[in-house]
């Protein structure tokens, strides 16, 4: 079986094609992510505040769980998820500035955000170490990085199903389920100061410390 850092990276074509053909799926299943996500997504997105930029915003599905008065910024590599996401913010009457941008690449200065949140994706980024690196560039060092991530469950079953079909889940998705979003963090070399796993050790939320932080 092949390690899910083994797999060849998609590049950003193949994930902007991929996601083409996923956003309205995205829309459709909103519901079920509402039920089994959504209080993993207000539990730790509420704390966000001040600068907030998300991350892969997608279809702007953490929207909802953000504080009244954040100042929100959005990025993804996606324009259809992007397209979803700018819907969102009409209905919601919020205001956000939605960009087309590579997340292993940032177009914004060091320490600019005051909270630095993401969402099911490091299992996508093509570099996902690259792209902890860069939030934690960007988050100001009194701020901090709240991932939630999904990855390979703790209960033996889940998890030799995930290691089983993961070569075609990646194939057909550019999604490595069965990785360990913590030990992403860590070859990152950032800290994750608090890590809760839920929904079978599928879910993972962390709170991660930036490293200008003062210790
Ligand atoms: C599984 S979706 C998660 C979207 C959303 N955060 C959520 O919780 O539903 C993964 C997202 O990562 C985006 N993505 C993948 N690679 C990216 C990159 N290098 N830079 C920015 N966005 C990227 C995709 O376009 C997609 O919207």
């Amino acid at each position: 079986m092949s390690q899910p850092s083994e797999r060849r990276a998609k590049t950003a074509e193949e994930l902007q094609g991929i996601y083409a053909e996923m956003a309205s799926t995205f829309d459709r299943f909103e519901a079920v992510d509402r039920l089994l996500v959504g209080p993993h997504r207000r539990r730790l997105f509420s704390r966000a505040e001040g600068q907030v930029l998300d991350v892969a915003c997608g279809t702007g599905i953490n929207f909802p769980y953000l504080a009244d008065g954040v100042d929100l910024v959005g990025i993804d590599l996606s324009p259809a998820m992007l397209a979803s996401a700018r819907d969102r913010t009409r209905t919601l009457g919020v205001d956000a500035d939605l960009r087309q941008a590579d997340a292993a690449d940032l177009p914004f200065d060091d320490d600019a955000f005051d909270a630095v949140i993401s969402s099911l994706s490091t299992c996508t980024f093509p570099d996902p170490v690259a792209v902890l690196r860069e939030m934690d560039r960007v988050c100001a060092p009194d701020g901090r990085i709240l991932l939630l991530e999904h990855g390979r469950s703790s209960v033996g079953p889940v998890a030799r199903f995930q290691d089983w079909w993961a070569p075609r889940h990646f194939e057909r998705h550019g999604c490595r389920w069965n990785q360990d979003p913590a030990d992403v963090v860590a070859e990152a070399g950032l800290e994750a100061t608090e890590v809760r796993r839920s929904l079978l050790g599928i879910l993972t939320s962390m709170v991660v410390r930036p490293t200008a932080a003062e210790p």
